[in-house]
């Protein structure tokens, strides 16, 4: 799962000096296959369950050769018709697949990390123009003050998001979150325009989704705009089984998701959609340049920060043409359903489950920390499956992310065999910890 130290020995093989001269295409692919294979994370395999990380579906792996091969520029129409095209395409479909309102747009990034600077640079520009200041023009140095509302348990990169859109990590309102780390309505202070308020759907550790029904109305009739990091959390809502654990989302004003996390589409490919996208183009066009004078407003340089990017609406809209919407409904069904099953077997097998099941995340504790931090890292060393290592209100906790739409029934029952033959030899014998990789971030 992890490579060997053989493999990760083995890198140093690269010739690191820069070559004077040209080498064969072929020459560089075989050192590549030759050194670099062997060094990868097994993470596309089905019994991968470290972080939150997508496969790769065999249509979205393809589409992504193709797109390569055509090497288009997705940042201009002129410069890529077809990109242009099946972007627009993938997002009505995600925007259709994830609920979210009609009238909302959006484009392809790197991440959730740029899908969320985008969608608030969109709720800064609007905040403030509502009260009469002009940021893009102004800068942040002048602007009156915005309250800034994200919970205890909001994802590291909203923060830092925040803070590279200025408004300053240390001045954001941190609101108490419950014991599945969702925000708590009664928590947020009363707010005065301009504010913004963070919401999380898919606690990274525990996958619970703030209650947004309750929050949105109330952040919304006192004029905040209210954003939504739903890296893998919003796909809930393509479950018809799960929709349940996601309602008022449609609410908010805008929404950041990865298509590299439970989409199963390759790196790296994040999503932000707008409710009103006039704010998002606000937020991202570019002064216009002579040269980009004749471009259409719609354009897709005009939603991204970025002019010039490679063609990811071609990787995404390829996935949901090769499944459609019930064969994303199942993908999204069978990692949930998988997930419950890790839990209830290790419930049973006399181990804690620290939080609620509802989606694709379990946290198990196998005893005390030390303990639980061996499991981990036999695990890991092990190699039958990967689960990484988090805590959870001050416990050592095993991580298992089911997100992969290789993982079968079969990889859960050989990663559980594994799992509890290892946690049940350090029972009898009570092993020492050892130190374990974490696994926070995703
Ligand atoms: C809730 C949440 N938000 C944001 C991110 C960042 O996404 P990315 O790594 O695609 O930038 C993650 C990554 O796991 C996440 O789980």
């Amino acid at each position: 799962m992890f490579p060997p130290a053989s493999s990760l020995e083995a890198l140093g093989q690269f010739p690191a000096a820069l070559p004077d001269g040209p080498s064969p295409p072929e020459a560089v692919l075989d050192l590549l296959d030759r050194y670099g294979s062997p060094a990868t994370v097994a993470s596309n395999d089905g019994r991968y369950f470290g972080f939150v990380v997508g496969s790769t579906l065999p249509a979205a792996l393809a589409a992504n050769w193709l797109a390569a091969a055509w090497n288009q520029n997705a940042g201009l129409t002129v410069l890529s018709p077809v990109a242009a095209h099946l972007e627009r395409l993938a997002i009505r479909w995600i925007r259709e697949l994830l609920g979210l309102p009609e009238g909302a747009d959006g484009a392809f990034v790197t991440g959730t990390s740029i899908a969320n600077f985008v969608g608030l640079a969109a709720a800064r520009h609007a905040v403030l123009d509502r009260v009469g200041y002009d940021v893009e023009g102004k800068g942040m140095s002048g602007s009156p003050p915005v309250t800034v509302v994200v919970g205890e348990e909001a994802h590291v990169t909203v923060v830092k998001a925040l803070s590279m859109l200025g408004f300053g990590r240390d001045r954001v309102l941190r609101v108490p979150v419950d014991d599945q780390g969702r925000l708590r309505p009664e928590a947020i202070p009363p707010l005065k325009p301009p504010a913004i308020v963070c919401l999380q759907a898919g606690n990274v550790n525990t996958g619970a989704i703030d209650p947004m029904a309750d929050i949105i109305p109330q952040a919304k009739e006192q004029d905040a705009w209210v954003h939504v990091d739903g890296a893998f959390g919003l796909w809930a809502a393509a479950a018809r089984s799960r929709r349940h654990l996601i309602p008022g989302v449609e609410l908010a004003d805008s929404w950041a998701t990865d298509g590299h996390k439970w989409l199963n589409v390759p790196y790296d490919s994040g999503v932000v959609l707008v409710r009103s996208p006039e704010f998002l183009t606000a937020a991202m066009s570019t002064d216009p340049a002579a040269y980009l004078a004749t471009v259409a407003r719609h354009e897709p340089g005009q939603f991204t920060p970025e002019l010039s990017r490679r063609a990811r609406g071609v990787e995404a809209w390829a996935a949901i043409a090769s499944l459609g919407k019930s064969g994303v409904d199942a993908m999204i069904e069978r990692c949930c359903q998988l997930a419950a099953r890790f839990a209830d077997r290790l419930r049973t097998s006399g181990y804690s489950i620290l939080n609620d099941v509802t989606l694709n995340q379990v946290l198990v504790s196998f005893g005390d920390d030390p303990t639980t931090e061996r499991v981990i890292s036999a695990v890991q060393a092990d190699g039958t499956c990967w689960c990484g290592g988090t805590r959870w209100h001050g416990r050592a906790a095993m991580r298992i992310s089911v997100s992969s739409c290789a993982t079968t029934e079969e990889d859960v029952d050989r990663s559980l065999a594994a799992i509890l033959r290892i946690a049940g030899e350090g029972r009898a014998e009570g092993k020492p910890a050892r130190a374990t990789r974490r696994s926070g971030l995703q």
